[in-house]
């Protein structure tokens, strides 16, 4: 039997061993040495100065200024001004101990048409940008293609939906690999291609606008059922191309990498039933197999090739030799986890959702609700983390993985005073869970995870919904000459990455 004493001593333990797990912060040194922190961001949501220098017109400034795409009428002609602020926003960086920086190239600063004449302003603005970041210590990574397609392709063959697309993205790709490519050592050549083949090609919500779903009610044209799948067997090839390109006249001098960034949601089954669990499986299948599974393995999944039948593009053999092995790194866009259950519900909208067969949301009967970010879809799944890097691992083959985003968003909400609104314990506790869950997959599951980006250095201009969400480590005041205050995440990044 228990003295008193006895118990008293265990509840003290107990007491001190909680303390200690509360207090026992993961840091930077708790990741493998050369384990890279950074912060990550894209031409059009961070750049504005849309019409100087000579950059052409992209299909989102179009789709920006259509009628009612956009959430709060908004557009991204300002955005955060980091064409003009980029000095200032490397010395936050710099400050709050970050190795690198990921941002994306504007194609149509580079070739304001699409092809043709180099803009040599363009080009200049990329030196400038990479020369500081370097000056600073920090590492470029860079994104060639994140969304912003020249209008003028879109005019002239309706850009990823024609094969001539595949050439001029190379030649860019090419032009950039020739300017850049002694400073620069990490290439990601899409971001998300999954979302924009499906946004903007199959639901329509997203640049340039196409669908056919609900008997065309969202669109003025498209094919729901086709398109989305010919844009991603488009974007593959351009992948494959400009990789094959890399490897062939580059890297042997360059000595750099070529990866892709993917958009994950992890996929729980809804139920145990074997339904689900297939659907969850599929549901994988059509959003990170569909761009994952040609350069790990040459084609299309299965489940993919089996229920899009001849609507799903084939690759030839030698496409297929071009795309397969074309990643030196995959990365990861991870934000949050959503529930799988077979369904026939979405065979209405003869689209790639209904050919998945599944119906993914947040929420399952019987499951609690999880908390929620700003967006009506991050739902804040810290464990999906390691269940998605142990995924990959077993499904892959542990290739390299980098996180090339993850984070959260509040509202922005004009009442709430800037000072309340630096209080951001939510981004704080979000990036905490989601690194310690990471890390759990790399120390203990042996992933093969080798960086770490933040979404957003900046709040900034998200798409569809324009200026409401607010994604950043520093605040911006939209009111105030887009003045940067560091909210409390700022802090906290900053004391994870001095700990050593
Ligand atoms: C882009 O196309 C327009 C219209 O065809 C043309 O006037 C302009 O000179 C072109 N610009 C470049 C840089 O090629
Ligand atoms: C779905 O779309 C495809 C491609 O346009 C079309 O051939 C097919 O008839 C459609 N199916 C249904 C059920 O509407
Ligand atoms: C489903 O199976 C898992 C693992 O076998 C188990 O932990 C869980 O409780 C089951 N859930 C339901 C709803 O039956």
């Amino acid at each position: 039997m228990f003295a008193r004493k006895d118990i008293a001593l265990a509840v003290s333990v107990l007491l001190v061993f909680q303390i200690q797990t509360c207090f026992s912060q993961i840091n930077r040194a708790s990741f493998p040495k050369g384990f890279v922190f950074g912060t990550a961001s894209s031409a059009f949501q961070h750049e504005g100065a849309v019409k100087e220098d000579g950059r052409g017109p992209t299909v989102w400034d179009k789709f920006s200024h259509s009628f009612g795409k956009i959430m709060d009428f908004s557009n991204a002609d300002v955005a955060v001004d980091q064409y003009h602020l980029y000095p200032e926003d490397i010395d936050r960086m710099k400050d709050m101990g970050m190795d690198a920086y990921r941002f994306s190239i504007a194609w149509s600063r580079i070739f304001p048409n699409g092809t043709g004449e180099i803009n040599q302003a363009g080009v200049d603005h990329y030196n400038n940008l990479i020369n500081a970041l370097l000056a600073k210590g920090i590492e470029p990574y860079v994104t060639l293609y994140h969304w912003d397609l020249p209008q003028a392709l879109e005019d002239k063959y309706k850009g990823w939906l024609d094969r001539q697309i595949i050439q001029d993205f190379a030649t860019y790709a090419e032009t950039c690999f020739q300017k850049f490519g002694d400073r620069v050592k990490h290439w990601i050549t899409f971001n998300e291609p999954h979302t924009f083949s499906v946004q903007g090609y199959d639901v329509g919500l997203q640049a340039p606008g196409r669908c056919s779903i609900l008997n065309g009610l969202l669109c003025r044209a498209g094919n729901s059922a086709t398109e989305p799948y010919i844009v991603a067997h488009n974007v593959l090839l351009s992948h494959g191309t400009a990789a094959d390109i890399y490897r062939k006249k580059y890297k042997p001098k360059q000595h750099g990498s070529v990866g892709i960034s993917y958009d994950v949601i992890w996929f729980e089954p809804a139920t145990n039933s074997t339904a689900d669990i297939e659907a969850a499986q599929r549901a994988q299948e059509f959003q990170l197999g569909w761009f994952l599974d040609p350069v790990m393995f040459g084609d299309y999944p299965s489940s993919m090739r089996s229920r899009v039948g001849s609507r799903l593009p084939s690759f030839s053999k030698s496409e297929a030799a071009l795309v397969k092995g074309s990643l030196d790194f995959v990365g990861i866009n991870h934000y949050t986890t959503f529930f799988a259950s077979n369904s026939n519900l979405v065979k209405a909208l003869n689209d790639s959702i209904s050919d998945s067969g599944a119906l993914t949301v947040p929420f399952a009967l019987g499951k609690p609700i999880p908390d929620r970010a700003n967006s009506i879809w991050l739902y804040i799944v810290p464990h999906g983390m390691r269940s998605l890097m142990n995924y990959i691992k077993l499904k892959y083959g542990n290739p390299p993985v980098i996180i090339t985003e993850n984070g959260m968003d509040d509202p922005n909400n004009r009442l709430i005073p800037i000072k309340n609104a630096l209080k951001d314990q939510k981004r704080i506790k979000y990036h905490n869970d989601y690194l310690t869950n990471l890390l759990s997959a790399i120390k203990e599951d042996g992933c093969n995870v080798k960086g770490y980006f933040v979404w957003s250095l900046l709040d900034n201009w998200e798409w569809a919904a324009g200026y409401t969400s607010r994604f950043g480590l520093y605040f911006v005041d939209y009111n105030d000459k887009l003045k940067r205050y560091p909210k409390d995440s700022v802090q906290w990044f900053k004391k994870f990455l001095a700990s050593s």
